[in-house]
């Protein structure tokens, strides 16, 4: 099938390179022609497990990219729309990329065409965008228009594409959906699975995906309705941590506890220092404000948000209550991103941290595995940008941990001690065992857990490699 995806974010990108991945002829169109020269000389621009391996398979034979609009969709029968949608100063979407996409389109509109939202759009965009073809001259019979909301995680786009926990197809009538179904029908048939040179099914997968099919404003709102509970799921445990902390509970036997019944579920119940990103915080908001034009007054949303935004003031005070003050205090940094797994530092909760500790007169020393050139252009020289998370706890009085990378996980804690003017960790994702921390010397705080202080160090504590590390 011949297929346009327009834009070449996160969303654009990957969904190109997996639609040309199950066998799709793909235009990738953008009008930034600086990122076209970069993904035509071979650039990877976003930090993806198995982008890479996609691109070099399709690039310049099933998968190509274009500046014009119109000749990509004269030539396809899918047009996917997977353009920013940044929010507005109240919060709302700012559509006026999508509307400007659908003018273009609305002129090449020949023959039947599906045109479909990819980005995250408020309830009613369809609608918008069906008008706007039609006002541009598009005859009502040859297009529809359908909404095809995508739930990748940066990191694990590809992923999350190709193996989805489900394919939400919003159609308004039986010819469009029957498009739709076209497009996923390798993974909904199984046969893209089969494949020899399949992208390798991760642990969780079900196949083939269940395929649902919505009306289009359901499907916008199965997308916003989504992301909302997830990052009320995150707020809630984080809730939850705050009162672990006050009354000496631990909230990792919490989530345990709620998390094994099955109608909960344990993901996303992780405490922290609150969710991030350039999804969570930016859907809740355009929900917020899609609920409030339809008349209803979401305010558990609200409420959301700011137990998210208190975390960060909490962790502050924690590192407070660890160091007392902390003007000029040196502190060792490890993680920018918003997320483990991505050099993505948009609404990075770790960077707004970074800053809150800078204003407080801290001096401050990191380590990101992916995030550096992305945090330098931020961050600018007020923080020293280090090579490894040794280097970052360096004659520190602290050691932070803001964000959830693996490889924290296997460092030599005997040698971050070492390291360390004293041996203080502040974990705001609680990637330590407190125990293990503990036998290792360390005085540990983490997020809902009890504080921890050093145990009488006895060598056997250091000993097995095996046992050095406090991974939970
Ligand atoms: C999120 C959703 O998970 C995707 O399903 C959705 O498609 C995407 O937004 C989107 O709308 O495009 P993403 O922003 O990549 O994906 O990141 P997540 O893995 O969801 O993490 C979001 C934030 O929540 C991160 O800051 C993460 O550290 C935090 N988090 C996540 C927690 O604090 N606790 C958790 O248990 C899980």
């Amino acid at each position: 099938m011949r297929i346009a995806v327009v834009g070449s974010g996160y969303v654009g990108l990957v969904a190109g390179a997996c639609f040309a991945d199950l066998g799709h002829e793909v235009v990738l169109v953008d009008n930034d022609q600086k990122k076209l020269a970069a993904l035509n000389a071979g650039d990877v621009p976003i930090h993806e497990n198995f982008l890479p391996e996609l691109l070099a398979r399709h690039r310049g034979s099933r998968l190509r990219f274009s500046d014009d609009l119109q000749h990509a969709v004269h030539a396809s029968s899918a047009i996917f729309i997977a353009v920013g949608t940044p929010p507005t100063e109240q919060g709302e979407a700012d559509l006026s990329y999508v509307e400007s996409v659908a003018r273009g389109i609305a002129g090449a509109v020949d023959s039947y065409k599906v045109v479909v939202e990819k980005s995250t759009v408020p309830v009613y965009t369809c609608d918008w965008v069906r008008r706007i073809i039609l006002r541009n001259g598009a005859q009502a019979d040859n297009f529809d228009v359908a909404s095809n909301p995508e739930f990748l995680r940066e990191g694990t786009g590809v992923t999350d594409f190709l193996y989805p926990d489900r394919i939400v197809i919003g159609a308004d009538s039986e010819r469009c959906a029957a498009v739709l179904r076209e497009v996923y029908a390798p993974m909904a048939d199984g046969t893209y699975y089969a494949g020899p040179e399949s992208i390798p099914r991760p642990d969780r997968a079900q196949l083939p995906p269940p395929l649902i099919t919505t009306s289009a404003k359901s499907a916008e709102l199965i997308k916003h309705a989504s992301n909302a509970f997830l990052a009320m799921k995150i707020s809630f445990i984080n809730a939850v941590a705050s009162i672990c902390e006050s009354v000496g509970a631990n909230v990792q036997q919490v989530c345990q506890g709620i998390g094994t019944d099955s109608r909960i579920g344990r993901r996303f119940l992780n405490p922290g220092i609150g969710y991030g990103g350039s999804c969570f915080p930016k859907d809740l908001m355009a929900f917020r404000a899609v609920a409030r034009e339809c008349g209803y007054d979401f305010r558990l949303l609200d409420e959301v948000i700011s137990i998210n935004e208190n975390q960060r003031q909490r962790f502050i005070r924690k590192v407070r209550s660890a160091l007392w003050t902390l003007r000029g205090k040196k502190l060792g940094v490890l993680g920018l991103a918003f997320k483990g797994g991505t050099d993505d530092i948009r609404e990075s909760p770790a960077i707004e941290l970074v800053q809150l500790l800078l204003q407080e007169g801290c001096r401050i020393c990191a380590y990101d595995p992916a995030a550096h050139s992305r945090a330098g252009e931020v961050l600018g020289s007020s923080v020293q940008l280090v090579e490894n998370a040794y280097a970052a706890a360096r004659g520190a009085d602290a050691l932070l941990i803001l964000t959830e990378w693996e490889e924290f996980t296997s460092l030599d804690l005997t040698r971050l001690r070492s390291e360390l003017r004293y041996p203080i960790v502040v974990d705001g994702r609680n990637l330590f065992d407190p125990d293990v921390m503990a036998a290792n010397g360390f005085t540990y705080y983490s997020v809902g857990r009890p504080a921890v202080t050093p145990e009488p160090l006895a060598p056997a504590a250091f000993a097995p490699a095996d046992q050095k590390n406090g991974r939970l």
